[in-house]
């Protein structure tokens, strides 16, 4: 048994390039070991782990998920437990983690999905409305504003109140306090969790999450005092769950889910329509195709239709593909001897799969470093070719949720508001936290497109 080749540094380097520029290490890496790499990095709690990139070998991985070959035990997941607890889906395993992703589920697909379409819509308005023509304004800022308001609301039911406007921002400045390279190596080694006051990275983290806690604690004290069994937000649902001994969630544990669906909701989501907005304006005949197919449309909004525009689709797809928000999938682990792409992996081997490197073969995508929407409509990919929301038992939750958030979004900024980039400069990719994104940039209002069947007016908001 032999783990594959991989970079020879030190484990203090290796991590330090994985945080600080996890897009060209893993090329290096790729360009130098091919498909399959062993990185080794300075964490107690992360032993060596072997990153794959070819998709026949994550078709046998995310298809024997949860087999007598591989496992996707929480405890992988513990670099996470300081923003989302102990008790999240995410650090969850078997029956437990199981239970609770049928529990969350069908609150992000279907009709309860749907029943978003014209909030989403109405938040775009609303938050894009603030900038008036001529203004320019940061892109990423105005998108998590957008992201943040729609899953407090499938959260909680309401994104309005004094609770909820702290909880967006303090839930914003957790997540603005972890993305930068320094901060975030706290995540990954626990000695720098150090408390030197509210001005250390450390110390202002915990006391954000300190006050995000007592507002989550707060709310679910409301519902429990003023129950409303007609509410049908995900809070609720959650409190009216048993467990096959007929227990409902403690406290603690309803504010762990909570809080990863706030986390994970929105941060991602924001990043991806960021990126969309900065290609689809930097590339005219993209921004035109949208808007030709966009103006296509006919007849009262319907916004299932408008989930299977083809373009809009393709626009999206190739978004998620070139720069992929999440680059590599939660680590599974062996539970038995695999002969694995050439290697034989003993058990306990922890394995990732890299989705980047998948979604810059050569082999798979032609020309993988340019933005060609049309591959999309060209052919269809292998969920093993493509995966940018990850694959197995623990496929992102929120997949369809956001992709129909990212098309409402999308097209309804396009269809109400004209925009350009504000900047020549170039825009490249940067890591946020345990996610990526493109450095910051701004665009410029240019104008109020006069299509008011695409975009509802927003109601007042007290
Ligand atoms: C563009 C937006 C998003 C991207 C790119 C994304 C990507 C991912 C990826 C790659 C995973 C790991 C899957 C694996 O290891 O196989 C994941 C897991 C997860 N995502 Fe997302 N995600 C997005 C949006 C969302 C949203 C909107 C929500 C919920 C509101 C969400 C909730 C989750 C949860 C709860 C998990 C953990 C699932 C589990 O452990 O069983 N995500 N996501």
């Amino acid at each position: 048994m032999s783990l594959p080749d991989g970079p020879k540094s030190p484990k203090i380097w290796q991590m330090l390039q994985w945080i600080t520029m996890p897009f060209s290490f893993m090329r290096g890496c790729s360009d130098r070991y091919g498909d399959r790499f062993t990185l080794t990095f300075f964490s107690r709690k992360l032993p060596p782990v072997v990153f794959f990139s070819n998709p026949k070998a994550l078709q046998v991985i995310l298809t024997s998920d949860d087999s007598e070959l591989f496992d996707s035990p929480g405890y992988l997941n513990a670099l996470l437990e300081p923003l989302i607890g102990t008790q999240s889906v995410m650090g969850l395993s078997g029956d437990r983690h199981r239970r609770m992703r049928q529990l969350l589920m069908p609150s992000f697909h279907g009709e309860r999905m749907r029943s978003y379409g014209q909030l989403i819509r109405d938040i775009t308005v609303e938050v894009m409305s603030q900038w008036g023509a001529g203004k320019t304004f940061p892109v990423r800022k105005s998108m998590q504003k957008i992201s943040m308001r729609v899953i407090l609301r499938a959260v909680f039911g309401v994104n309005e109140g004094t609770r909820y406007q702290q909880l967006e921002r303090l839930v914003g400045m957790m997540l603005d306090g972890v993305s930068n390279p320094l901060s975030v190596s706290f995540l990954y080694v626990p000695m720098l969790r150090q408390d030197f006051g509210p001005l250390s990275p450390w110390g202002s983290f915990v006391r954000t999450r300190r006050q995000i806690d007592q507002l989550i604690y707060d709310e679910i004290a409301e519902r429990r005092t003023h129950p409303d069994a007609s509410r049908n937000d995900i809070l609720t649902l959650l409190m009216g769950a048993r467990d096959e001994a007929g227990e409902a969630l403690t406290d603690a544990e309803l504010r762990d889910e909570l809080i990863t669906l706030l986390m994970a909701g929105h941060e991602t989501t924001a990043t991806a329509i960021t990126w969309a907005l900065y290609w689809i304006h930097k590339f005219p005949m993209v921004r035109n195709q949208l808007l030709n197919e966009l103006q296509a449309l006919d007849g009262p909004l319907d916004f299932s239709t408008l989930f299977r525009l083809p373009y809009l689709n393709a626009v999206c797809c190739e978004t998620l593909r070139i720069y992929p928000v999440v680059i590599a999938t939660f680590a599974r682990v062996t539970k038995s001897p695999i002969e694995l792409m050439g290697s034989s992996l003993g058990p306990g081997t922890i394995v990732v799969g890299c989705i980047y490197l998948v979604h810059r073969r050569e082999d798979v995508y032609p020309d993988p470093d340019e933005f060609r929407p049309e591959r999309f409509l060209e052919r269809r990919y292998s969920p093993f070719e493509y995966l940018p929301f990850g694959g197995g038992v623990r496929r992102c939750i929120g997949m369809a949720f956001a992709q129909f958030e990212m098309k409402l979004v999308i097209s309804g900024i396009l269809s109400g508001f004209e925009l350009a980039l504000a900047e020549s400069r170039c825009v490249r990719p940067v890591r946020r936290g345990l996610t990526s994104g493109p450095s910051p940039f701004r665009m410029v209002v240019k104008g109020h497109r006069p299509c008011p069947r695409n975009v509802k007016t927003a109601p007042e908001t007290s």
